[in-house]
């Protein structure tokens, strides 16, 4: 593929509010990144209608989204960031992978078990075939590198699978097989209630997560309630494998000041947690507070984040165009 930089691309679900664990898992590894990568950041709303959706709060969530990104400190003049559905190449490609892909393949997905839960009759089709569209959203450009949280690993291999039965299928040595980038000391940020559970924007538990739509008190608060255990910190990571609330916030804290959690235990061996968290929470709101401030203000720029999605709508589509048309040609869909 050397007709191409190397190119990552990811998105963000514009369902709720930007959690902590979108934050370290994703977006701030992209900030780091897009100096290295040419990089397309996508607000992935045709991912989001997999489940119910309330198109006036999809509307809402989907500029929050990209206001986050912005906030964060991805350049938009440097990174394409935009709505996937301005861009139909992602569906148009998704559906040439719905026949590529296995049904076999897609019934050991355990993100669409997680979400259908016990009744797996009534989860739409969409849920079900999910996977597949981010394949297309990823390969629709040949992105090479895809930064993630660990809980898209399985999602990433599919899409290596997909792309590597396309290319045998047709023939061809067509499309990347891509990279996933899990990077930083917080790949899985869990639940501040429960080290076990997965930090999410749906847990009911407003105290399981730290929104990035949270002001500098409630952060603060969050992280004080935070769930731990009577031990104190120990001086490894490694020590402190069965007691995953710990860790988590060792995590945290390592991943928010750039250190290692190895450096964390070692500045807090033999202490219990209340200076810790004292700490953290003072950690959390000086890096948390300037983007969380920044976020709420051009949330509320609507035109300009509009215009910012616009533009980087059409920049996608000049990009992926070429390749879609490639598809079609291989397909063997006749173009007049
Ligand atoms: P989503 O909110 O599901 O669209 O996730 C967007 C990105 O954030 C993906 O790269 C996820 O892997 C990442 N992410 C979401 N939740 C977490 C978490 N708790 N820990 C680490 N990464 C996460
Ligand atoms: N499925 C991802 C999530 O829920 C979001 C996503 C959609 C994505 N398309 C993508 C991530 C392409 C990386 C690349 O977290």
């Amino acid at each position: 593929m050397t007709e191409f930089k190397q190119r990552i691309f990811s998105g963000v679900q514009p369902t709720g509010n930007l959690t902590l664990g979108n934050y370290l898992g994703a977006i701030r590894n992209w900030v780091a990144l897009q100096k290295k990568y040419e990089s397309i950041f996508c607000v992935v709303d045709l991912h989001a209608i997999t489940v119910w959706q309330d198109p006036a709060a999809l509307r809402e969530a989907t500029r929050e989204v990209a206001a986050g990104m912005i906030a964060s400190g991805i350049d938009p003049r440097e990174c394409i960031i935009f709505n996937q559905s301005q861009v139909p190449g992602h569906a148009e490609l998704a559906w040439i992978f719905n026949c590529v892909a296995r049904m076999g393949w897609l019934n050991r997905m355990t993100q669409f078990k997680d979400k259908a839960g016990k009744n797996k009759e009534r989860a739409s089709v969409g849920l079900y075939v999910y996977p597949d569209l981010m394949a297309a959203d990823i390969l629709l450009y040949k992105a090479t590198h895809v930064p993630v949280g660990e809980d898209q690993k399985q999602h990433l291999e599919l899409a290596r699978d997909i792309a590597q039965k396309f290319n045998s299928d047709y023939g061809v040595d067509f499309f990347p097989v891509v990279e996933p980038l899990i990077l930083g000391e917080a790949k899985r940020v869990m639940s501040l209630r429960d080290g076990t559970a997965k930090m999410s924007k749906s847990d009911p538990s407003e105290n399981s997560r730290i929104n990035l739509t949270d002001d500098r008190d409630t952060i603060a608060k969050k992280i004080r309630k935070a769930r731990t255990d009577s031990a104190p910190i120990a001086g490894t990571i490694e020590e402190m494998a069965d007691r995953p609330e710990a860790r988590n916030l060792i995590n945290i804290f390592a991943a928010l000041s750039d250190q290692t959690a190895g450096d964390i235990c070692v500045r807090y061996d033999g202490q219990g947690f209340a200076a810790f968290k004292k700490d953290l929470a003072e950690l959390s709101v000086s890096v948390l507070g300037p983007i969380t401030e920044e976020m709420k203000r051009l949330t509320d720029e609507k035109t300009y984040i509009d215009q910012i999605l616009k533009s980087g709508s059409e920049k996608a589509r000049a990009l992926s165009a070429p390749i879609l048309k490639e598809v079609h040609n291989i397909v063997g869909f006749l173009q007049s």
